[in-house]
């Protein structure tokens, strides 16, 4: 007889035939393009991850989810799964009506039959789901600054699995995983969810999970969306495949699971265990901060650290899932081993890298010692980030016109060359203007937008190991700002205030358009007629007057080394 967590548990889709059918008559319905975590939701719903949801939450599920993480008919559910649009789309659509759900690409993967639209209070949800209405918690910063205004909910016919080109043969359905299983006779199953690459440590703990649990292990890390900030997937799953061969043959397997976390700690992990009883597990690891969002605006932990485990334990029958506790394990030097930190006799010497060390010696090429981690994935997060002398940046120049930023910028970029090791780009405001934004004028939009394209090149270029370096007026800060943003999150970026005054700019006057501007010939002009806003914390402010172009660009190397972005 095959055992209960391993029979087939029902799908949302429709068959073969029928889906080429309704994918036709669906091209007549109103469309809603699903945004990336809809589109994990759906996938989930669809080949039963979130089994017994049939749908997106209509509002009397959602109300019982928010109040006490049950369904309209009693299940437990913790986490509201919700279709949110815009207000203009939800002005389209009332309850009784169809709607074709479609990914980026407009591939229809779904319909809906719209039963219920709502408002919600979002401020209400977040203090319920999450604890509090505190924006540091990323899912409550979604609730509010990504989420649309309006729900819809109502059951879903699926047409078709939302398509990954990545890693095919790691992701497997609720369906696939409990046919594996079945497969390789494999009855007791304990699950790791994770997020993050797996070190010795880790292997150690899952390893000894197991064995306590004396069931096979599954390691299911989540490949949907982490936390924001968090080592790309593409990365921590070559590092998960570089740690399976540690474990003994034929006890273990690795599988994708394509989940958009929350980070809602104790929910979450009551949410992670039904994920993981509907994938055909028995257990679920849940460790200290299970799915912990780190600290609220007040720089405390948004959740007890074993609020999650207690949670969990409270409702373990209704979940259909055991919990094995994560032990937190330690190397002991004397032993040359792990051990549980509770099991570690008196005396012995305990070492241990925590996490912002690890991205320490990373960024710096230092060494990483085999105690903590495998040579093998040390190797797969050096690849992935390397040392910052090797990696990617930006200097941003900012300042007047005619204050000097291309000049210094060019002796920037040759100094730069004949160094060698990273390819090199110049983005000099005038260049820009001609081939990237000819169209644009000088308003404030134009100026944002002109901006923005600077960053977003930079951006890339940074994010392929280059060098950019911008020389625009760029006068407003929050656009630099946000183009800071969009650079740090591939590497390092140096603001350097070109600080020449507006008078000296005005008397040196090189391209006689001050003249202009006096005259009101050029209207809109920086420093004359139009405004310049001082960055308050540049990493490096130039003073030009009275120094050389030469002096000025050593000034620029010297802090790029003091940054470790350029080493001998
Ligand atoms: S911005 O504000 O950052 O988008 O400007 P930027 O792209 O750097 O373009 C500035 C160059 O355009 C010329 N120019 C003007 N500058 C400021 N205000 C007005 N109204 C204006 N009209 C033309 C000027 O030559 C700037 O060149 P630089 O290299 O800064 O001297």
């Amino acid at each position: 007889m095959t055992a209960t967590n391993l029979v087939p548990i029902p799908e949302l889709y429709v068959s073969a035939e029928s889906a080429v059918k309704l994918k036709l008559e669906a091209t007549d319905l109103v469309s809603w393009d699903l945004t990336p975590r809809q589109i994990c939701d759906l996938e989930l719903l669809m080949n039963g991850g979130f089994n017994p949801l049939k749908g997106f939450l209509g509002k009397a599920d959602y109300d019982g989810v928010i109040k006490d993480m049950r369904l309209a008919d009693g299940s437990l559910w913790p986490m509201p799964i919700t279709l949110d649009v815009s207000e203009a789309f939800a002005g389209k659509v009332e309850p009784g009506q169809d709607i074709a759900l479609r990914d980026q690409e407009g591939v229809i993967l779904a319909i809906m039959s719209v039963t219920d639209k709502w408002t919600p209070e979002k401020s209400l949800e977040a203090e319920a789901v999450f604890g509090a209405d505190d924006l540091a918690h990323p899912a409550v910063n979604y609730l509010h600054h990504k989420a649309g205004p309006i729900y819809l909910g109502g059951p879903i016919t699926g047409i078709q699995q939302p398509t990954h080109y990545d890693f095919r043969g790691l992701r497997n359905t609720p369906n696939e995983l409990r046919a594996l299983f079945r497969k390789l006779g494999w009855r007791r199953i304990v699950a790791f969810q994770t997020r993050n690459p797996l070190h010795r440590a880790h292997q150690e703990l899952t390893f000894r999970a197991a064995r306590e649990a004396q069931a096979n292990l599954l390691i299911h890390p989540v490949v949907g969306m982490t936390k924001p900030g968090d080592i790309d997937h593409f990365t921590r799953v070559r590092c998960y495949e570089a740690v399976l061969p540690q474990y003994p043959a034929s006890t273990t397997a690795l599988s994708l699971l394509n989940l958009a976390m929350r980070m809602g700690g104790p929910r979450e992990a009551v949410w992670h265990g039904l994920i993981r009883r509907n994938h055909g597990c028995t257990h679920l690891i849940v460790g200290r901060d299970h799915a912990g969002p780190g600290k609220n605006s007040q720089g405390k932990d948004f959740y007890d650290p074993y609020g999650a485990q207690d949670l969990f334990r409270q409702h373990e029958a209704d979940i259909g899932v055991e919990m094995v506790d994560f032990k937190q394990m330690v190397y002991v030097q004397e032993k040359a081993q792990y051990e549980p930190r509770d099991e570690v006799e008196e005396g012995q010497t305990i070492l241990d890298i925590s996490g912002t060390e690890l991205r320490r010696r990373l960024q710096e090429g230092l060494e990483i010692p085999d105690w903590f981690s495998f040579p093998t994935v040390v190797e797969e997060l050096r690849k992935s980030k390397p040392p910052r002398a090797a990696q990617g940046f930006t200097v941003f120049f900012t300042g007047f016109s005619g204050s000097g930023k291309s000049t210094i910028a060019n002796a920037l970029m040759v100094k730069l060359m004949e160094m060698g090791g990273r390819p090199v780009t110049l983005l000099d405001g005038d260049v820009v203007r001609k081939h990237l934004s000819s169209e644009l004028g000088f308003s404030k939009e134009h100026r944002d937008i002109n901006i923005r394209r600077i960053g977003y090149v930079a951006s890339e270029i940074t994010k392929n190991g280059g060098i950019a370096i911008c020389a625009p007026i760029a006068p407003y800060a929050a656009t630099r700002a946000a183009v800071r943003e969009m650079i740090e999150a591939y590497g390092a970026f140096l603001e350097v205030h070109v600080a020449t005054s507006i008078e000296e700019c005005e008397r040196r006057d090189r391209k006689g358009l001050y003249k202009l501007a006096r005259e009101g010939k050029i209207k809109e002009f920086t420093g004359i007629s139009d405004p310049y806003e001082e960055p308050a914390k540049p990493e490096l402010k130039l003073e030009t007057e009275g120094n050389e172009i030469d002096y000025s660009a050593q000034q620029v190397i010297l802090k790029l080394e003091n940054m470790g972005l350029i080493k001998a």
